[in-house]
């Protein structure tokens, strides 16, 4: 069950070390998929320069130490090894696949802790699509790393701290409790605070209670921490139906956000400055980590601690990177978030080395999300300029769903979970087959188009599998004949398979969910051949035939709901 690629790539390093010495064992054969063969090997090419011989030479060297592989091998033109698979292993390694639980996906030995910061709305504002990337992305790479074996920590750096927050909290007692957390727990959370900043603006008595709002905040009152509590369990609550909605894994538990470290945020700043690591600079605490220099080249602070005393995001990062490390025993942090925080997160994770809080041994990543586009290629907003409303765009891609299977005769109850898997698979696919770091155009009539890399595309082709097993009148899991794969389109397929395992893994390495999109989609494509050349349960197909496709289709579906799972994408049984 391993990745043919790998395995000729051992091979043909083992047969470099046996043909021109041990110092050629970790050379790259340079293996790809090729259209005159399964697979071309180009090493010759490269090696014949240092070994001042003819490629052609060299590559029939290498053919020689590969007598005994499961395949053919010729060499073509200047020197290539064109690699073609003996079909009956492709066959027996398919058929080990279909009996592995895992699919052939290793685990990762030894596990690593894997702190995944990612979803983080602002809970002074309203949860915006901006969010959507961040979160669907991050829940997918969580989904990942524990399919590996890796220990996951989420952790929801919510924005819920800071100056915002005093006159907020005024404009919920102005407004009474009541009121407020039915205004916000039915997400209009932006309102809330657009109602609050115009008070703020134009009434000097609100913006004076605001003010020393912030301040009693700050020192703990009980009684505005009470109404703080207020303000963010409501808010929370609405945000955990968008992630109910979506199907994303967060949970309470994950809420880690820029609250929990303020109290740590003196003793960041005292620490620093004693290491020497920060240093006071025009009245503010600064570390100036080397490398970045501003555009008069002169040397960029990360400012942790303004001189009017605030503290900043910052400062809370930095606090939270030593917590990750110190106190969840990081091993590896994420930082799922939006592309314009790149430079935030170099200054940061390079100050946290610095000041010794994040050792070599920890990896820091900042997986950058690019930004949603509309139709006009500027920023995602409503015609009047505002930014889109989560739920709204959520519910109208459920909308878009339901139309497509109106005409099917599902009782309503069956429609809308329909419905439901269609348009959330709409949108989290289209978010996680870009690849995370590029911009992309939210065009809601292409993500719930039936065809191209699409989410409802991937759902369709499972569902086709569905009900071919629907016809036969057994489940996917009996079906367990040896597979066969005669066929062109049964061959190709079946090979494409193999490579399941490796990618997942690879994937998960690169924090790259993009190409698990891309594999799931050429096996979708594959399977549609497949579906045209090679009938299945239809009048005329032998029974011994019949079975060993359907193993086919079983190993084909699995490998889809096993990938659509990781990606956070759901699969209904019909569509
Ligand atoms: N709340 C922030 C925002 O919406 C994102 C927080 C990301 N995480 C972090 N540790 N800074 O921009």
């Amino acid at each position: 069950m391993t990745d043919p690629q790998i395995v000729l790539t051992e091979r043909v390093q083992q047969a470099l070390a046996r043909a021109f010495g041990p110092e050629h064992a970790d050379a790259d054969p340079l293996i790809r998929p090729s259209q005159f063969a399964d697979f071309q090997a180009n090493v010759a090419m490269s090696l014949a320069k240092r070994l001042r011989r003819s490629p052609r030479e060299v590559a029939e060297a290498i053919r020689a130490e590969l007598s005994d592989f499961p395949g053919t091998i010729e060499v073509s033109g200047p020197g290539f090894l064109n690699i073609t698979l003996a079909d009956s292993f492709i066959e027996s390694e398919a058929r080990g696949m279909l009996a592995d639980p895992r699919l052939g996906v290793g685990t990762i030995t030894p596990s690593q802790t894997v702190v995944i910061d990612y979803s983080a709305p602002n809970a002074a504002k309203e949860m915006h699509v901006g969010h959507l990337r961040t979160t669907i992305v991050g829940d997918s790479l969580a989904r990942l790393h524990e399919h590996l074996g890796n220990t996951v920590i989420r952790q929801n750096h919510l924005g819920d701290w800071g100056t915002p927050f005093g006159m907020l909290i005024e404009h919920l007692l102005d407004i009474g409790e009541q009121a407020a957390v039915a205004q916000l727990e039915a997400g209009q959370g932006t309102e809330f605070y657009q109602a609050a900043r115009s008070k703020f603006d134009s009434d000097e008595d609100f913006k004076t209670r605001a003010r020393t709002r912030v301040s009693t905040l700050q020192s703990g009152d009980p009684d505005t921490l009470r109404l703080w509590h207020v303000f963010m369990d409501a808010t929370v609550r609405f945000f955990n139906k968008v992630y109910d909605l979506l199907g994303v894994t967060l949970t309470d538990t994950d809420i880690a956000g820029e609250s929990m470290y303020n109290p740590m945020l003196q003793k960041t700043c005292d620490d620093l400055e004693a290491s020497g690591t920060a240093e006071m600079s025009e009245g503010a605490l600064c570390v100036f980590p080397p490398g970045f220099t501003g555009s008069d080249d002169k040397p960029l602070p990360l400012i942790i601690r303004k001189s009017d005393g605030g503290y900043g995001y910052a400062t809370t990062d930095l606090a939270a990177i030593r917590y990750r490390v110190h106190d969840l025993k990081a091993d590896r942090i994420l930082y799922v978030v939006g592309n314009e925080q790149a430079l935030h997160f170099q200054m940061v994770f390079a100050a946290a080395r610095l000041a010794g809080w994040l050792p070599d041994t920890v990896d820091a990543e900042h997986v950058r999300i690019g930004m949603m586009l509309g139709k006009d290629g500027r920023r995602f907003k409503t015609r009047s300029g505002e930014s889109v409303k989560l739920m709204d765009l959520l519910q109208e891609a459920v909308d878009r769903a339901a139309r497509l299977i109106e005409d099917r005769g599902y009782d309503e109850a069956l429609k809308r979970e329909i419905a439901h898997a269609v348009g959330m698979a709409a949108v989290k696919y289209a978010d996680l087959s870009v690849s995370h770091d590029s911009e992309y155009v939210f065009d809601l009539d292409r993500m719930v188009a039936t065809t191209g890399n699409t989410g409802p595309y991937m759902q369709y082709a499972t569902a086709r599998i569905r009900s071919i097993f629907r016809k036969a009148g057994i489940e996917p899991g009996e079906a367990n004949a040896p597979i066969v794969l005669a066929a062109p389109a049964e061959r190709a397929l079946g090979l494409h398979l193999l490579g399941f395992g490796e990618l997942v893994t690879q994937v998960t390495a690169a924090s790259e969910p993009h190409r698990l999109c891309a594999f799931l989609f050429q096996t979708a494509s594959l399977l549609s051949t497949f579906y045209e050349e090679c009938p299945v349960v239809k009048e005329g197909v032998d029974p011994e035939t019949r079975d060993q496709r359907l193993a086919l289709c079983a190993l084909t579906l699995r490998v889809l709901e096993t990938g659509l799972d990781l990606l956070g994408v759901p699969v209904p049984e019909r569509m």
